[in-house]
């Protein structure tokens, strides 16, 4: 169950639409951060042991995973068209005295670049598909070699949104042809922030450019 942090239920994925970018000004205004100053746990758990690089982080929001990033060593650039969340993600590098970039952009728009990546991270981005698919096309050439894509995202097939929410199987597709050193869909627990509390199904990709 989907709960804000007042306790009520919020929208299941199954009612969602892509929101805009006022939406996510308008959450991230609230106190506090939304989905937590912790990063990511797969995020977590797959970069560990990755050598330190240029990282770019797609829909970053207010900076746990970009700051987490670059607490580990890591040039980090994070990009999301909600310029709240990205203020909140330079006062979060502050306090760890960390230094990101950020850019202001709609994934939409976002040029990736060539040979310009050792990691990009997707953590709960959900674009609509025309987006996803426009920024996949970009990944192969925008990885320099043997980078890699990590991405975990909410996953519900049967969604009147489903092309935001699509499973393991469409995922490896569209990633085609980066190697896929992992897809894993399952239901798990997450907890983060006020807004990712409880059982959720997700899939985790990790994508490596050979
Ligand atoms: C569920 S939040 C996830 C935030 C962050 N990745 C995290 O896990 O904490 C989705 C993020 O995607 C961003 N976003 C949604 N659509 C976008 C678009 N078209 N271009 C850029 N950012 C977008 C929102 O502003 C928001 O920060």
């Amino acid at each position: 169950m989907w709960r804000g942090h007042n306790g009520n239920p919020m929208m299941t994925p199954k009612l969602q639409q892509a929101k805009g970018k006022e939406y996510w000004d308008s959450r991230f205004s609230e106190p506090g951060y939304a989905y937590g100053e912790q990063p990511n746990d797969f995020l977590r758990a797959s970069c560990q042991h990755m050598a330190a690089g240029d990282v770019l982080s797609l829909c970053e929001g207010e900076g746990r995973n970009a700051v987490y990033l670059a607490r580990l060593g890591y040039r980090v650039t994070a990009i999301d068209f909600s310029e709240v969340g990205l203020t909140k993600a330079r006062t979060l590098a502050a306090k760890h005295d960390v230094t990101i970039t950020t850019i202001i952009v709609d994934l939409a728009d976002f040029d990736l670049g060539i040979a310009r990546w050792d990691l990009v991270v997707s953590i709960f981005a959900q674009p609509p598909s025309a987006i996803r698919q426009r920024l996949y096309r970009q990944l192969q050439q925008a990885l320099r070699p043997h980078g890699r894509l990590v991405l975990e995202s909410k996953v519900d097939v049967n969604a009147t949104g489903a092309d935001r929410y699509p499973g393991a199987q469409i995922l490896r597709e569209e990633l085609a042809p980066l190697t896929i050193a992992l897809a894993r869909e399952q239901e798990r627990e997450l907890n983060e922030g006020h807004y990712h509390l409880g059982m959720q199904r997700t899939v985790q990709i990790v994508a490596v450019n050979s």
